[in-house]
């Protein structure tokens, strides 16, 4: 059996052990916020979906995401995550899918600003595809935060392979961590949230939002991409709706 340094057996064991807290976390935060009833049923329904997921009919509509991929050299794609990532995904309610680059654009063209002016942020970054679709445009800098060790690996990885001739950006960072512990720069921002996170974790993130414009008012732009608690947005009285469609809508904080 070959032998790894000490070193590697610690980084594996308190790796695996900080997964395996935030898995528990994620389960307590869950019924916490759904109660038991709520909980058994949120996760019945996930555990059908991921079985579901796992057919061989639904596993080739996975690669339907692939072709950007191909053109820019990465790792971006829902098709490979693991089943283990599967799983802690589900802990935490929240499931890994890149935004579709058409779409993106079109969202960011829909954006009344000029980036040059802002920092870009992705609360939910996954493996960093709209980290690497924002560089190609003049962003003073793009951030993405992500919950899963394993996917924000693969995001720093692919912001060193990615090949675009229409990159504008260099200044690209990924971490990882929970959203609701992020630290919003006191720059103008443009935040882009493609449904991340259950209602519970939302509330808290736009809360801590609200608190950092506050204490520093600036330009702040929100982009929620999949509108499913839109509900959210709509009773926050210090964001203005700027722009609304099916898929996306963008709002802008003010001074209530
Ligand atoms: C639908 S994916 C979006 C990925 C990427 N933003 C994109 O548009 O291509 C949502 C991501 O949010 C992450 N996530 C869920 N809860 C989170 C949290 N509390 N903090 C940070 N990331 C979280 C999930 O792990 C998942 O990778």
């Amino acid at each position: 059996m070959p032998v790894l340094p000490a070193a590697v057996y610690c980084m594996s064991s308190t790796s695996r052990s900080s997964r395996t807290g935030r898995v528990s976390a994620g389960i307590a935060d869950t019924i916490r916020h759904r109660g038991c009833l709520g909980s058994l049923g949120y996760y019945a329904k996930a555990i059908f979906q991921l079985l579901r997921d796992l057919t061989p009919e639904r596993r080739r509509s996975r690669y339907g995401d692939i072709d950007y991929d191909f053109d820019h050299g990465v790792d971006t794609t829902w098709s490979n995550v693991s089943l283990g990532t599967r799983l802690r995904e589900l802990a935490s309610g929240a499931q890994y899918q890149a935004s579709e680059p058409e779409l993106f654009h079109r969202i960011l063209h829909a954006l009344p600003v000029q980036p040059d002016e802002f920092t870009f942020v992705d609360l939910g970054s996954g493996k960093g595809r709209t980290l690497l679709m924002a560089s190609d445009y003049p962003f003073h800098r793009i951030v993405g935060i992500e919950l899963l060790a394993e996917l924000n690996q693969i995001a720093r990885k692919n912001i060193r392979a990615y090949f675009s001739e229409r990159q504008r950006c260099f200044k690209i960072e990924s971490s990882a961590g929970d959203a609701r512990d992020f630290q919003f720069p006191q720059e103008s921002l443009v935040l882009y949230l493609f449904n991340p996170f259950p209602d519970y974790v939302l509330r808290t993130v736009l809360t801590n939002l609200r608190r950092s414009f506050q204490a520093d008012p600036r330009e702040v732009y929100i982009i929620y991409h999949n509108l499913v608690h839109e509900d959210l947005f709509l009773s926050q009285s210090w964001l203005k709706q700027l722009h609304h469609t099916h898929q996306f809508a963008i709002y802008r904080a003010d001074d209530e």
